[in-house]
Formats: C-alpha cells, structure tokens, sequence
C-alpha cells in the first residue's frame, strides 16, 4: 500500500458526505440510517438522477420520524454525466453509493472522486468491475492519497474484517503469524431486485468467467505455485471439524474469498507481521449436524451448481428476471427485522494456536446489517480519516479491512454488532 507524497486536499468541502444511490432499495435505508445515526452537524446530501424523486425520498424519511434528514442536501448527478459527477466529487470529502449495477452505473462516479481525491466506498460484489477499478485507478490515489474502498456491505466486511480481525489477534497474542482462516456464515434474508439485476448484468456482460479466478482482486504479479490450486473455491459438502458442523459452498464465496486475499496481499507488502506469505483464506456456509445436514448440504450444493449452470443460459435469465424482485424492491419490512447473519471464523498459525472470532448482527444481511456496515465505513472515513489504519496519507483501491480496520470494527461495534475475537 503506498502512502500518499501529496497531503491530501484540507479546503472546505459543502459536503462530508454524500449518499448516491439514495432513491434505491438500501439508498433509501442509508438515509433513514444517516438521519438516525450522524453526528449532529455532519453536512450530508442525498444524490441521484432525479432531483424530484430523492426530495421525495427525503421527505418520507423526515415524516417517518427520521427529522434530521430535512437537512440533508439534494445533488441530482446522472450516472453517465461525467461533468456533474465531477461537480459531486468536488463538492464532498467521502461519497457513498448504493447504485447498482455498478458495472453499468458506477464507474464514471469513482473515476470522479479519483480525479477530485474525494474517498469513496459502495456496496458492490461485482468483483470484475473491482478488477478494472483496481488497474485504472489504484496507482493515482494510492499516489493522492485517496482511500476507493469497493465491497463495504454484507459481501465482504464479515469476511474481510473478520479475517483481519482473527489474523491480529493471533499474532498479539501469540506474536505468531496467521497461517490459515476459515469463515462460515449462518444467514436469514430475503433477495432485493437490484441485486439480481446486478448478478444479471454481469452473467450477460460476458465477464462472468473472470469470478472463477482465486486471485482476482490481487495486486498485479505472480501468485506462488499451488496456492491457485489451494484457493479453488469449494465445490462439494463436508463435515468440518472446527465448526464441529456440515458446510458447503457459500454463494458469495467467489466474491469475498478475492477480497479477503486483496487484504492479505496489500498488508503482507506493507510488511504486517501478522500476515505471512502463503495465508490462506476459505469460506463455507453452514448446514448443522447430523444426518439431515448432511442431505440438506448435498441439495443446496447441487442446486446451487444447478442454478449457476442454467443461469449461463439467456432465456433462463429473462425468465429469472420476470418472476423474482424488480430493480427498487426487495423484501418487507418485517422479513427485514426476522433477518440475520452470522460469520464464525477459526485462524491458526503454523505452530498449531488457535482462535475463533465472530462478526454477528440481527436483520436481513443484504439490507439492515449492508446498510449499517457501509454508512458506518463512510462516518468512519468522514469523522475518523487520522485514526485510519496507515494513517491520513494512505490510498488505493483499498478493502475493508486495510482501508478502515479497527476503526470500522469499533464502529460496528457501538452500533450494535457482535465483533471480535471469541477465544
Ligand atoms: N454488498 C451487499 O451485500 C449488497 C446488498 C444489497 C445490494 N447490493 C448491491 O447494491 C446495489 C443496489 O441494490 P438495491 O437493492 O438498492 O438496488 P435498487 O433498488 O435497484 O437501486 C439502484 C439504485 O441505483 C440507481 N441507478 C440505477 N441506474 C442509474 C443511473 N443510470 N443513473 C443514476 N442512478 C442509477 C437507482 O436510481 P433510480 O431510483 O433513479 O432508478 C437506485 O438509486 C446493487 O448493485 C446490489 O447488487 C449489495
């Protein structure tokens, strides 16, 4: 991670933060979530393609109780108006975006925060895109100074936090360097429309084979030989020993696994005694014990390879598209409150000490926990950019867990997580 030669801009910006994105399903939480939880005297604004429309957003937060939103500025900025985005960038010292399909949408809105060194993070899981963000802009703001921080919801800070969590705790208490973490999620919660035309969008763009590569997210170089081999993502069940459970492939996998070995790299060339050459990183869903888990384990992994297989085919996409949740819906209310999730994780080192660690939270993981986990990265870039790991200076395409690290993880905690080490 290089540190920036330039300090980075200290003229007054109109705005500390601005939320783009804010008429969408999360957009729309992440203003309630802002009205309820900013710091009075945190200079905000919603912004979007439609002045009209995020005014109405406005508008119902501030009549369902959330009154400090009435004074959230309005920014309206098409996706595809370089020149308005520029003007967005220039006017805010951290932009949150909950826009998606970030392929489609997002790319002109982080170009602008790079050229106008305006720190950034969103809610993404495309990871090819991430890939292009990397390799067009992390050598200018790692150079500026200007902290691009892409996968700050649900997919990938339980696993990216978590991980770096474990990795340090190990190495305080052992002074040993982490050799291996293993996550496994237990989750409850419904799917939005705007995440399916995400997934959509990147099966149709082509870029699809791109997800299967371990290493995608890496900085550019070599990978030591085997390690792609051992870093496949999981294709079958098994019964797994440290969670004392049968586990199966997660989903979201192939996307958090890229960016927990992003961390991992970017850490292990800023030297961190923590992280050794070689750290390895799987994650699992979990199915419980005995004999019932073990069947449930071998359906969904079937089906779930069954799914990935058919959705390759166009007209199984369209059909996908007719019958699940459009673009702005997602699940009620009340599905959101029964929602939760929860990411155990087990790191050892190489002489054999061992330690758990949890990052846990109640309400549906893509909405509640993605809504809290990303306002909080942007407050913690807002309020607390001093106490951020590497210090002021530090940029890039960073993660989660080297752009934000305990900070987030403190933050998350006030917030009412469950995060930290176990044993
Ligand atoms: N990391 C996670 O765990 C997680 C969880 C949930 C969602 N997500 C991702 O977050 C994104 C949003 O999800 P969502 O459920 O909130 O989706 P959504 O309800 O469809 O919202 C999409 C947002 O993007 C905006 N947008 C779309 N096209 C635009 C354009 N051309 N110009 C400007 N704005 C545009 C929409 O604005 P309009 O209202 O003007 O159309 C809306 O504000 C998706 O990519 C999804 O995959 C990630």
């Amino acid at each position: 991670m290089a540190r920036s030669r330039h300090s980075h801009p200290s003229t007054p910006r109109r705005y500390d933060l601005v939320l783009y994105g804010a008429t969408g399903f999360v957009g729309r939480q992440a203003v309630a979530y802002l009205a309820a939880q900013a710091p009075a005297g945190l200079r905000w604004a919603l912004a979007g393609r439609s002045a009209q429309r995020l005014q109405a957003v406005r508008d119902a937060v501030v009549a369902a109780g959330g009154t400090a939103a009435a004074a959230a500025g309005i920014v309206e900025a098409a996706a595809d108006d370089t020149r308005a985005l520029r003007a967005l960038a220039a006017d805010t010292g951290v932009v949150l975006s909950t826009a998606g399909p970030f392929a489609r949408v997002g790319s002109a809105l982080v170009a602008a925060c790079v050229a106008l060194r305006t720190h950034y993070v969103d809610i993404t899981g495309e990871t090819p895109w991430v890939r292009g963000l990397i390799d067009a802009h992390h050598a200018r703001a790692a150079h500026d100074g200007t902290r691009i921080i892409p996968c700050c919801g649900f997919d990938s800070v339980p696993s990216d936090l978590g991980a770096w969590l474990v990795a340090q705790a190990l190495w305080h208490r052992h002074r040993e360097p982490c050799i291996e973490v293993k996550a496994c999620h237990r989750l409850r919660g419904g799917l939005n429309g705007g995440t399916l035309a995400s997934a959509l969008h990147l099966l149709d763009s082509g870029q699809s084979a791109q997800l299967a590569q371990p290493f995608l997210l890496n900085p550019a170089g070599p990978v030591p030989a085997g390690a792609e081999l051992l870093a496949a993502d999981p294709a079958l069940p098994r019964r797994d020993d440290d969670f004392k459970a049968w586990v199966g492939p997660f989903v979201m996998g192939p996307v958090n696994t890229r960016v927990v070995r992003r961390s991992v790299a970017l850490l292990q060339a800023a030297g961190d005694a923590a992280c050794q050459p070689g750290w390895r990183y799987q994650e699992w869903l979990r199915y419980g014990r005995g004999p019932q888990a073990a069947l449930m384990a071998g359906a969904a992994t079937l089906g779930l390879a069954a799914g990935a297989a058919a959705l390759q085919w166009a007209p199984a996409r369209a059909l996908t598209q007719r019958l699940a949740p459009a673009p702005g819906e997602g699940p009620s209310q009340a599905a959101i409150n029964r929602g939760s999730f929860c990411c155990d994780l087990v790191g050892r080192t190489a002489s054999g000490q061992v330690l758990r660690g949890r990052i846990a939270g109640r309400g549906d993981p893509g909405n509640r926990a993605t809504t809290v986990f990303v306002c909080e990265s942007a407050l913690a870039l807002a309020l607390q950019r001093h106490e951020l790991p590497g210090g002021p200076d530090l940029g890039g395409v960073l993660t989660p867990a080297t752009g934000l690290g305990l900070v987030l993880a403190q933050r998350l905690a006030a917030a009412g997580m469950v995060v930290g080490a176990l044993d």
